[in-house]
């Protein structure tokens, strides 16, 4: 009979005495505990050794609880110090005492409050007195502590307790396997067994060789404990994002791309925001000290201009507000990805456009917000538009609907909302599964012309931006934002959650 090396290094040891521990049996082969608890199991499956367990307790002294063996407890020395005082007749200056006693730091208020709970004496208006009776050389708790140091078995629980809460013992608690062999096991070994080389690992040379035939393999125990192995993962943002490109790509959506520093002009004046509008204060903005953006087409600067100080069509109507080219010019932080789709719009990224067209991005813009479980300063927008002839606010809906179904919400709500450059506009709504609150998750509205007429869009154009996260939180329940992206994020959360799909 053949049987891999560590099975029978482990047989031959179990048969030496009638019972052996792994701990026993792996001084005994120089094997590792591990290495003889797999052979002892696969042994067992076999038939040849019957494995018990058994729950064991063991107590350790700690570094402390070692120092007292060697020097005494502080109270027994206190005692001793007491005695020798005189404290046994008259009580003597507690200063005096442990002085005498040699204790120091931590130990004398050890000492005090041992002395006093053991009864070893009494301590009252800073005089010590010392009860003769006292067995302190017998100090069961330095009994305990020099017999585990020796270690020998000790059954006394009560004082165990009080050493494992005064830190001086700790209490482990083990499982012991015993193997002993059964009859098949004493014939197996009678009739003579040989050790096989076991290897893990086929090789191009065992195959070549022929060897592979004489070889014992080691087993694959599937159930072996295995460290936890955290790989990275695509983040559930990222996940989400590309699922959300997905869909809109889908859906007939062709991408956008740009700059997230970007000129206001592009940010906010061809959006038809009032240069005075709040939103346009350095309170709001991440304003960049970098040179202002060189490369906008002039025509479009005049036309954009125009439309702010004279309103566009023949009854239109502007602002007559303070309008400079300077201000326009200047680098900022978007706070919104609708900077994108004016550069689409315009014709200036990829030329001009011919309805029907429709366009999204999946990017980060940046605000100067308060960080609260529903805000961040930098999230992910979800932009997009669509230009057709003759679009209605329904087509808007629609596609909402459509989108959101996607990803399991199908009860977006609307409602009627002001932006500067959309008429109608219209926040959407979702409800959080958890907390049933109706959470805004996007912005939208169909472009107005004072915005579309200086781009030279002549049809309709309906567009918006939602929000990454928010539509996250709906989708997975997540109340606060900052455990998922950011300094404070929720790595067990991020690590759990799967994309749904
Ligand atoms: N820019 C808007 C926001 O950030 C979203 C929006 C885009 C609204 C396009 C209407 C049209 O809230």
């Amino acid at each position: 009979m053949r049987l891999p090396e560590s099975q029978v290094a482990v047989l031959n040891a179990a048969s030496a005495t009638d019972e052996q521990t792994i701990d026993s049996l792996a001084d005994e082969t120089g094997l590792k505990p591990e290495t003889v608890t797999q052979a002892a199991f696969e042994l067992r499956d076999e038939g040849y050794v019957a494995v018990s367990e058994e729950e064991r307790v063991e107590y350790d002294l700690t570094d402390e609880g070692r120092e007292y063996v060697e020097d005494g407890l502080p109270e027994v020395r206190l005692y001793r110090a007491a005695v020798e005082a005189g404290a046994t007749e008259d009580a003597v200056g507690m200063g005096q005492v442990i002085g005498a006693s040699g204790l120091g730091g931590p130990e004398v208020d050890i000492a005090l409050a041992n002395f006093g709970r053991k009864g070893y004496g009494q301590i009252e208006s800073g005089q010590l007195s010392a009860d003769a009776d006292a067995d302190a050389e017998d100090d069961p708790e330095s009994v305990v502590l020099t017999a585990l140091e020796a270690g020998e078995a000790v059954v006394d629980e009560g004082v165990l307790e009080q050493l494992v809460s005064r830190n001086l013992v700790e209490r482990h608690e083990q499982t012991v396997r015993s193997v002993t062999l059964t009859e098949a096991g004493v014939t197996l070994l009678m009739e003579g067994v040989e050790a096989a080389e076991t290897v893990d690992r086929l090789t191009p040379e065992m195959l070549t060789s022929g060897e592979w035939e004489d070889v014992e393999f080691t087993e694959y125990n599937v159930e072996a404990d295995a460290p936890e192995v955290n790989g990275g993962k695509t983040h559930i943002l990222r996940q989400t994002a590309d699922r959300v490109k997905d869909v809109l790509v889908g859906m007939g959506f062709q991408e956008m791309e740009g700059p997230h520093a970007d000129a206001d002009f592009w940010i906010n004046d061809c959006l038809f925001m009032p240069q005075d509008h709040p939103a346009r204060t350095h309170w709001d903005r991440f304003a960049l000290d970098v040179p202002p953006i060189e490369d906008v087409p002039e025509d479009l600067v005049d036309r954009v201009e125009d439309a702010h100080r004279n309103g566009v069509g023949d009854d239109g109507d502007g602002y007559h507000s303070p309008w400079s080219e300077d201000f326009a010019r200047a680098i900022a932080l978007r706070g919104h990805t609708t900077s994108l789709s004016m550069r689409y719009l315009s014709g200036h990224e990829v030329g001009d456009l011919e309805p029907p067209q429709r366009y999204f991005s999946v990017e980060k813009v940046y605000r100067n917000d308060t960080l609260d479980p529903t805000h961040l300063l930098e999230f992910y927008q979800i932009e997009g538009w669509v230009m057709a002839e003759d679009l209605s606010v329904r087509d808007l809906m629609g596609t909402f609907e459509e989108f959101y179904a996607q990803f399991g919400i199908t009860d977006i709500q609307f409602k009627p909302h002001y932006n500067p450059y959309t008429e109608p506009s219209f926040e959407l709504f979702g409800r959080h599964p958890e907390t049933g609150e109706l959470i805004e998750i996007g912005n939208s509205g169909m472009f107005r012309d004072e915005v579309l007429e200086p781009l030279g869009v002549e049809c309709d154009v309906m567009a918006w931006g939602l929000a990454l996260e928010r539509l996250l939180m709906l989708m997975y329940g997540f109340d606060d934002i900052r455990d998922v992206h950011g300094t404070m994020s929720d790595i067990e959360l991020l690590r759990e959650t799967e994309v749904l799909r």
